[in-house]
């Protein structure tokens, strides 16, 4: 349930409710200055692990709307912790090319390695078929770093796609996290040079340049125009630097393969957006309802039939940002599909859902270890956003 501040922001905005916008800046603050990150949720037994880092993102939107130069001098510093945080120590992953050069990424890692206090029998069952405590104490950082990432849990992380104990979420260098802490060093470096922190905006435009190098360079995939999660030989080894090798880029078709879209820098390049709109559009992704997370059916929350709110706004407005007509209306029609499907489910239930089923409009989604939520912040974060940038089209009926 991480990632829920970032879109249920984007909701607030559009609401025009801009100091509980600023009061969620506020506290996500505080936890970096009290504890170096963003936790993964404000409790204290959460303190272990972090979340997709998007709080950049959310001061980004607030202070275009606001211009409020304080927000973005109290944030500033914060910000250049929680930078810091993802890219240093066991975050920071170094793959070298076959020409000898080494490219800076991040990953995901809990520090922790008993159950989820959250989740502590599920944990304890998930690992009851390990026979020795270190093979136990590998498996609950795998989950609580699956947890970290937001896709808790996903066939994207597991080497045996029925198998959960094979859960290797740190041996994985994700697309998605680095192209979000991508947009954090653009931003950053934006919301720098905004209070005349010269420097520092230099500093973070450089960095972003090798970001997106290394994402190109280990990531990018020209045959199948899509960003693809690269696979680490050693996860716990630390200062090491990997061999990249072609065989090792996840060849699975995932929603994530397509978040980079999302970053101006790469969906202001025709070329780039032209290939990842073909891509998208043969992945078999695009459903009735929306984008599916995956291909594959496994019974796990995050993946296929599941679609989730925050990957149909970031893909979608991605696509509509690009200044292609033909990207736009095919984010346009993601738009359509997804706020109808939601609005389906809403006559039906009286709710909004945390998940749909993309198979069919109005079907909402099911799988994974805990009761479906509804309510839900980050979808309906998602409805406005995507009203306020798509208008409803006219003649679109708003049923099924
Ligand atoms: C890449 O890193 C390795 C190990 O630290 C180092 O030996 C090598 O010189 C680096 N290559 C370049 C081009 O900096
Ligand atoms: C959680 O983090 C704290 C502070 O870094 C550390 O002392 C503790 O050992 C960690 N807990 C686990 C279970 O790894
Ligand atoms: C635990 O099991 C693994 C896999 O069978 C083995 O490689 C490892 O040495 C064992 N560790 C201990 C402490 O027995
Ligand atoms: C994957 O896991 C399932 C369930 O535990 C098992 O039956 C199957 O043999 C495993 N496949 C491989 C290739 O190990
Ligand atoms: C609505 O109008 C657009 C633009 O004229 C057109 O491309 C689209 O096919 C129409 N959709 C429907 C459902 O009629």
């Amino acid at each position: 349930m991480v990632m829920l501040h970032f879109i249920a922001c984007r909701g607030l905005l559009v609401s025009k409710m801009y100091e509980t916008a600023k009061s969620i800046v506020h506290n996500l603050v505080s936890l970096i200055d009290e504890y170096g990150y963003v936790l993964n949720g404000a409790r204290a037994y959460y303190s272990n692990r972090s979340q997709p880092p998007l709080l950049s993102s959310m001061v980004l939107e607030i202070y275009k709307r606001t211009h409020d130069l304080a927000l973005v001098k109290q944030s500033l510093p914060a910000l250049l912790k929680e930078h810091q945080f993802w890219n240093s120590g066991v975050h920071k992953v170094v793959i070298q090319d076959d020409k000898g050069s080494n490219y800076t990424l991040s990953r995901y890692f809990a520090m922790w390695n008993k159950p989820r206090p959250e989740s502590s029998t599920i944990d304890k069952e998930t690992a009851s078929k390990l026979l020795n405590v270190s093979e136990k104490q590998h498996l609950y950082r795998e989950l609580a770093t699956a947890a970290e990432s937001g896709w808790d849990f996903s066939t994207r992380w597991m080497r045996n796609h029925s198998d959960l104990t094979t859960l290797s979420t740190t041996s994985i260098v994700p697309v998605d996290l680095n192209a979000y802490i991508l947009k954090m060093e653009l931003d950053i470096a934006f919301l720098a040079k905004t209070v005349g922190e010269n420097c520092i905006a230099e500093q973070f435009l450089k960095a972003s340049e090798a970001r997106s190098d290394a994402m190109n360079s280990v990531f990018w995939n020209d045959k199948m125009g899509q960003w693809l999660d690269y696979w680490l030989t050693h996860s716990n080894k630390c200062e090491e630097v990997h061999r990249w090798d072609a065989r090792k880029q996840n060849q699975n078709t995932y929603a994530s393969n397509f978040i980079p879209v999302w970053i101006e820098l790469f969906n202001s390049d025709k070329v780039t957006v032209k290939k990842v709109k073909g891509s998208l559009q043969d992945s078999g992704l695009l459903c009735d309802a929306g984008i599916a997370t995956s291909l594959i059916n496994s019974g796990q929350q995050w993946d296929f039939p599941n679609g989730w709110a925050p990957v149909q706004h970031m893909i979608a407005e991605g696509l509509a940002r690009s200044g292609l007509k033909d990207a736009r209306s095919m984010a346009e029609d993601i738009a359509v599909k997804w706020l109808k499907t939601n609005f389906a489910a809403y006559k039906k239930t009286g709710t909004m859902h945390e998940k749909y089923d993309v198979e069919s409009c109005g079907a909402v989604g099911g799988g994974g270890e805990y009761t479906p939520q509804t309510g839900f912040g980050w979808t309906n974060g998602v409805a406005l956003a995507f009203l306020e940038e798509f208008g409803w089209p006219q003649n679109q009926s708003i049923d099924c």
